[in-house]
């Protein structure tokens, strides 16, 4: 690696990327990228480490202490998304490391996803088409496969950032009344959408459907536990596109098999991808996705190259917009 040194930066890239954005990359640095259709192994990820000069990485590497200490000559590391709990930031921080992101470019889409997801939880709509594709239907029925209204309802949202945001433009939309949670008041959010901010207990006493979309924190690790759903109203929706770790799924297994709340709809798990003998797999009204909020094509290729960019611009010395480091 010697020579390489010599030469460009050596960045390696965790995943086959859209062309353009490998293509970008190639113009300024030796990039080895890992081809395959699934995350790259934890050896070839700590070889890596050893010798990168960048990493281009996704959701799906674990950038821990381990890693961190025997990364000599990484100068900088871009995320393919938007969240980066699994980078450990303080650390990278302490070692000089740039950390950046891609946030902003996937906020529509992910809105857009978290919608189908509430609507089709709501409505059955995955549990209906099986029905169907099951041979169970065999006449219309004036109760089959009702569920909650979506229209007029209250939504409560847990997280009011870009796509918190977002998502409350596509709920007023549908008449929803919007209650809000979030560190700061979203002043402009409350004057522009008519959001109205409540403390975590009232926004899950109050709302016909609740909305995590907080990034993972320490602050945030369980944030939807037994006390929680238990606040919750027996007809409401519990719908997650944040991070699986800001829910205890035990306690949200309870809460659905005693009906203490009506439905979920999850897009992310503790661990993914779920295993399948996971019990929130056996529930009819649970709707699961696996894992793709941002994931529509030109929102995947946005956001592909705006982390070839983060780190072309960390490498050549440049402030990335998007550097995340305090
Ligand atoms: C993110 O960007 O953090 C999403 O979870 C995946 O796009």
């Amino acid at each position: 690696m010697g020579g390489i040194r010599l030469n460009k930066p050596y960045v390696f890239v965790s995943r086959k990327i859209p062309e353009e954005a490998l293509e970008k990359l190639k113009e300024v640095f030796i990039v080895s990228v890992w081809e395959e259709d699934r995350p790259v192994p934890r050896e070839r990820l700590l070889e890596e480490a050893k010798k990168a000069d960048g990493f281009y990485i996704m959701l799906t590497e674990r950038i821990d202490e381990e890693l961190l200490n025997q990364a000599k000559h990484l100068k900088a590391i871009s995320i393919m998304a938007v969240g980066y709990d699994n980078i450990n930031l303080p650390l990278a921080t302490e070692k000089g490391i740039v950390v950046t992101h891609t946030p902003g470019v996937l906020s529509d889409t992910t809105a857009d996803l978290t919608f189908a997801l509430l609507m089709a939880t709501a409505r059955r709509i995955t549990e209906a088409n099986r029905y169907v594709l099951e041979g169970k239907w065999d006449s219309w029925g004036p109760m089959l496969m009702a569920g909650q209204d979506v229209y007029g309802a209250t939504i409560g949202i847990i997280g009011m950032g870009r796509i918190g945001e977002a998502v409350a433009k596509r709920a007023k939309g549908f008449d929803m009344k919007i209650l809000y949670h979030n560190r700061k008041r979203r002043i402009e959010v409350e004057e522009q959408l008519g959001a109205e901010y409540r403390s975590l207990e009232d926004l899950l006493k109050e709302s016909d459907f609740v909305v995590l979309l907080t990034p993972l924190t320490p602050e945030t690790e369980k944030l939807m536990g037994k006390r929680e759903f238990s606040l919750m109203k027996s007809s409401s929706i519990f719908i997650n596109v944040s991070r699986g770790a800001t829910v205890d799924e035990e306690a949200l297994y309870e809460a659905l098999v005693q009906k203490n709340i009506w439905a979920a709809g999850l897009d992310v798990f503790r661990e993914e991808p779920i295993p399948m003998d996971h019990p929130l797999l056996t529930l009819e009204n649970v709707v699961v996705l696996p894992h793709i909020g941002s994931a529509s094509i030109s929102t995947r290729k946005r956001m592909a190259m705006m982390a070839a960019n983060g780190l072309i611009d960390a490498l050549n010395g440049k402030k990335p917009n998007h550097m995340v480091n305090p």
